[in-house]
């Protein structure tokens, strides 16, 4: 870089963070990217490198800031300057015609002419904040609390993509939203997952989740935790042409460019409210984000102060709550599984029950600290829930069933799969199979490379893995890349058209683009995400093998954990023998950047819908023949593929005229027709 004056400096600066910011909002609250990761990282690093050099210009507010590196200490108290109430809860249509009833009562005696009209929203399970913002700056966060004092989490808020750092103009002076910050069911199914996989202790749901990580003592864990908030209330606001009702308030917070949930209702009939409720409950398991019910407001934000409130909450709101999804079933066993790094996860073999709309017959427990607190036998009657809608998960135990037969589970020291020892390392949760070379483990790790997201080798699931190490033909993923038609067609259920088929499959996975092939290493901490943004910075296996800490902590989304990892990763010899191995027999993962041509080279499709295949399939036909898939659609997407029940990107490729294709058309598009 050339070297600029402190004027110039400042000036580039200032148009970095416009920059910035502007592209944060078309990625996180359009949905409707203009630039690719890769060139946001980079104008990123350049206002980072910019910093370092004029520290002068560093300001608090600045982006390079929300990917922390400031350790906070303890929060500090925030008086809330208006209270964060809580709300009544009612669970039917009695309740429901019971709070209009009063309402509409109050009304009478207070403010005849204001109409009796709610606004309907979802009820987000997530932690309550209130966001500061002074002079369209943002100023402070903090939790609720206990409603009148919250705790001062600024700096991890901070972190957060989805919270605008300035306001779009014009806005008022000063202003204080109340928000609810949450984390998307997949999403913390994913973190979860993560979790075990590491060895620590799960989250039960995806409100604690959220929780946990805002309030955190270092911001960097809270920016790598995938959250969202969804802003709904004006607490405070001092300036001109204030919003007079609810539906207004929303429609101000979102000009001003703070993210509000899309889904609302403005409604004045009891039944017609009534049936959005009955509605919502009924697509909640359709919902992305965690609902756990919905909030009736009076619209007439001036009636909210005539109405007033009660000790703990407004007499001018309502939260209308879903009823906890739950069965009851006995755990009739419960089973150690093995999982690719070597952790032990107790299973519970259950009585099969339906719950929420699937039958359930297993549920992980985790580990044995869960097992243990929650003092799960086998034999005991068990309460489920899906935790974030998704997960079956063993609330608690119903004592008064047992009948005295039930077995207290013990965790074994020695693997259940190979017998080598089982250590649980102080700090951690799980307990670890210390043997590399244990079946179970190979067998995980066959498993993870071949699947969808990784090498995506199609055919090569679990039973197949079994039977190629069973008869001893595969003991790590690089033996895969040496079999024969010979060696495979004489496996049990496997002939000679099959066994093709799979050496086929085996060989178009030599060549498959860097970043899946870095996930499907199983580097501890490299999940998908971290693995493209490795690839699309090194852009080659050589250069990620000697990159430096150094190298990679000064990647903005990089932290020490991972930086750390991928070091030791690629510094073992057993490593470096697997990738000589690999090299030699001709793996070769393509360059990134240098998309594998074929009849959709570059051409960007956007899916959405159920189609007949899953999700991760059709992506990687497209991938495979030249093609990209993105998460929106923007004015650069060449194909919307869309299946049943299309969601809102079908609505938005309309505005915007991009071309809808269903699956046939989509096959004639990649058969090169
Ligand atoms: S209004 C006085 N709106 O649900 C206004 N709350 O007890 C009170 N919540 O702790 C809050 N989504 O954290 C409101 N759209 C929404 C909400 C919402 C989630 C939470 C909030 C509060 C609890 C209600």
């Amino acid at each position: 870089m050339k070297e600029l004056s402190l004027e110039e400096a400042r000036a580039r600066v200032e148009e970095l963070r416009r920059l910035i910011e502007y592209h944060n909002e078309r990625y996180y609250l359009l949905d409707d990217p203009e630039i690719s990761d890769a060139e946001y990282d980079q104008l990123v690093a350049e206002l980072r490198e910019l910093e370092e050099t004029f520290p002068e210009l560093k300001t608090p507010d600045s982006p390079t800031q929300r990917v922390g590196g400031a350790v906070s200490p303890a929060f500090a108290p925030v008086p809330h300057e208006r209270p964060l109430l809580s709300l009544d809860n009612i669970h039917d249509e009695k309740g429901l015609l019971q709070f209009i009833g009063r309402v509409k009562r109050l009304l009478q005696e207070e403010a005849p002419h204001v109409p009796l009209e709610f606004v309907l929203e979802p009820k987000i399970d997530g932690l309550s904040v209130a966001l500061e913002y002074r002079g369209g700056r943002f100023y402070r966060g903090a939790t609720r609390g206990d409603g009148y004092v919250g705790e001062d989490v600024t700096a991890n808020l901070r972190t957060l993509k989805d919270i605008p750092q300035r306001l779009r103009p014009p806005h008022p002076e000063r202003l204080i939203v109340r928000g609810e910050v949450f984390m998307q069911n997949q999403d913390f199914v994913a973190l979860n997952q993560r979790r075990e996989e590491e060895g620590l202790p799960v989250f039960a749901n995806p409100r604690n989740a959220a929780a946990g990580s805002v309030r955190q003592n270092d911001p960097q864990v809270t920016a790598h935790r995938p959250l969202k908030i969804f802003c709904y209330e004006i607490l405070v606001a001092e300036g001109e042409s204030l919003p007079t009702t609810q539906w207004e308030a929303l429609e101000a917070l979102e000009a001003w460019g703070l993210p509000v949930n899309p889904e609302r209702y403005l409604e004045r009939e009891p039944e017609a409210m009534m049936k959005r409720l009955q509605d919502w409950q009924g697509r909640r398991h359709q919902i992305p984000y965690p609902m756990d019910g919905a909030v009736l407001k009076l619209n007439d934000l001036r009636a909210h102060e005539l109405l007033g409130t009660t000790q703990h909450s407004p007499r001018w709101s309502v939260a209308f709550k879903f009823p906890a999804e739950q069965a009851i079933t006995q755990v009739e066993d419960i089973r150690i599984s093995v999982g690719r790094t070597g952790v032990l996860t107790p299973l519970a073999i259950l009585t099969p029950v339906v719950l929420a709309g699937t039958t359930v017959a297993r549920a992980s427990l985790h580990n044995e600290d869960y097992v243990a607190e929650k003092d799960i036998r086998v034999g005991d009657w068990v309460v489920l829930e899906k935790a974030g809608d998704i997960i079956p998960q063993v609330v608690r135990v119903l004592p008064e069933r047992r009948i005295g037969k039930e077995k207290p589970f013990k965790m074994p020291d020695h693997c259940p799969v190979c017998g080598a020892l089982a250590v649980r390392e102080e700090g951690e949760a799980a307990r670890r199979c210390i043997n590399t070379a244990c079946p179970a483990q190979v067998r995980q790790r066959l498993i993870h490379w071949a699947s969808r997201g990784a090498m995506d080798i199609d055919g090569l699931g679990p039973s197949l893995v079994e039977r190629l190490v069973e008869a001893g033909l595969v003991s790590d993923v690089s033996d895969l890349y040496r079999l024969t038609v010979d060696q495979v067609k004489e496996l049990p259920r496997m002939g000679e058209r099959s066994a093709q088929n799979l050496i086929r499959q085996i060989d178009a996975s030599r060549r498959r683009p860097l970043h899946r092939f870095l996930y499907a290493l199983g580097i501890r901490h490299v999940g998908a995400r971290m693995a493209q943004i490795l690839a699309q910075h090194f852009a080659t296996l050589d250069a990620i093998e000697k990159a430096t800490l150094e190298e990679l902590l000064a990647i903005p989304t990089v932290g020490p954990m991972v930086a750390q990892s991928v070091v030791t990763y690629f510094s073992q010899p057993e490593t470096r023998a697997l990738l000589r191995r690999l090299r030699e027999r001709g793996v070769h993962p393509a360059e990134e950047g240098k998309a594998p041509t074929g009849p959709l080279q570059g051409k960007v499709f956007v899916i959405t819908g159920t189609l007949s295949r899953p999700r991760a399939e059709i992506q990687g036909l497209i991938e495979r023949a030249g093609g990209k898939v993105t998460g929106s659609v923007s004015r650069n997407t060449d194909y919307v593929v869309v299946g049943e029940n299309p969601g809102q990107k079908a609505q938005r490729a309309r505005e915007l005229g991009i071309p809808m294709i269903g699956e046939e058309e989509l096959e004639r598009l990649l058969r090169g027709d």
